[in-house]
């Protein structure tokens, strides 16, 4: 099948589309006919080197992806070949078909495309999990997410506003801090104004969703309120900070990491239900829409990568088969 295909690893260079066996769907998985698939940060870690895939995954990247079902493994109930579905996926999402745990496949929520639905599993799953089920944010509270015109950050704003919360954010263009307040948010710049200063002025926020990891370890404690829950999931500004325990101690606030991928399957199948049951409804109301910067046919992977790095993107960019 077509999928593609990296020479080594290095930079988006390295990627191009060629042939590679296809996957057979095990049991408890099914087989997808992939339509889109969508560019995660994490892609480009992979394809530099720095985040393998986990045992028993497929070596094509790709975290996510849309299409139809082609095949069903031994033992799957409840999905029929040809229905159409997005999914959450460990790698192979790059590719013509993918086999997939059948927990980690969803159906494709209301008033959004086939493509379009490629855009929304790895975001709507890392929200849900790190802000609803992991920090427990509530209807009321204040809730900080860095990055609020990226992939996660627009899903982030979107589901925190549709389930009540008072939304911040920080972004780094004038441009995509006006997306940021078309969907909800208070933006804040990270180039000109201090995130702790306004969040401070408010009371300070109950969760903070991070993905630059040490450079903003210190000022995400000061912007928490007590009882706060920082929750980090991205160390786009390096992997090792300096935590002051006496702050955290006198908020009685936490500090968690997670990562999606290597999660065990019942958890991310759990996850995925909690999706379909918690965030398919606000996007089949129109409450949440997908982001999407850019479409293009997975030929242009390389180039679809390059655009990731280069931070000029707003949202999800998506590759069709
Ligand atoms: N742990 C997990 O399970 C998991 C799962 C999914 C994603 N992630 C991580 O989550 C992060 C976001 O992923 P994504 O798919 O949304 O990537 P993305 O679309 O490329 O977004 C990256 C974001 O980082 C923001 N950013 C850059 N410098 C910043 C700064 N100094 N302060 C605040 N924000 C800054 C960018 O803002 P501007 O565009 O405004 O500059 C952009 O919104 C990545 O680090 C990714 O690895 C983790």
């Amino acid at each position: 099948m077509r999928a593609a295909v990296t020479t080594g690893t290095g930079g988006p260079e390295v990627l191009s589309v060629g042939d590679v066996a296809d996957p057979r769907p095990g049991a408890g998985e099914v087989l997808v006919d992939v339509v889109a698939a969508a560019v995660n940060r994490a892609d480009t870690l992979q394809r530099q080197g720095f985040y393998p895939p986990p045992p028993g995954a497929s070596e094509v990247i790709g975290l996510e992806c849309s299409g139809r079902i082609a095949e069903l493994g031994e033992g799957v109930e409840g999905w029929s070949v040809g229905d159409e579905v997005c999914a959450l996926l460990a790698g192979g999402g790059y590719a013509a078909r993918v086999a997939v745990p059948v927990g980690q496949v969803m159906p494709v929520p209301g008033g959004v495309s086939l493509v379009e639905a490629a855009a929304l599993p790895e975001v709507a799953a890392t929200v849900w999990s790190n802000v609803f089920m992991t920090a427990h944010l509530a209807k009321g509270e204040r809730f900080l997410v860095h990055g609020g015109a990226g992939g996660i950050g627009t899903m982030a704003i979107q589901l925190a506003v549709a389930r009540g919360a008072e939304v911040f954010t920080t972004a780094g263009s004038a441009e995509k801090l006006e997306l940021c307040r078309s969907l909800g948010a208070t933006a804040i710049s990270y180039r000109d104004e201090d995130f702790v200063e306004v969040l401070t002025e408010v009371g300070g926020a109950d969760v903070v969703l991070d993905n630059m990891g040490a450079k903003y370890l210190g000022r995400n404690v000061a912007a928490l309120a007590t009882g706060g829950r920082l929750v980090v999931i991205g160390f786009q500004g390096g992997t090792k900070g300096e935590l002051d325990i006496q702050a955290l101690l006198r908020k009685r606030a936490s500090v968690t990491a997670t990562s999606l991928r290597a999660r065990p399957l019942e958890e991310k199948a759990a996850i995925c239900c909690g999706v379909v049951e918690n965030v398919w409804p606000h996007v089949a109301a129109g409450r949440i829409r997908p982001v999407v910067e850019t479409t293009m046919p997975l030929e242009d992977v390389a180039r679809a990568h390059q655009l990731m790095e280069d931070g000029a993107h707003a949202g999800k960019i998506l590759l069709t088969l």
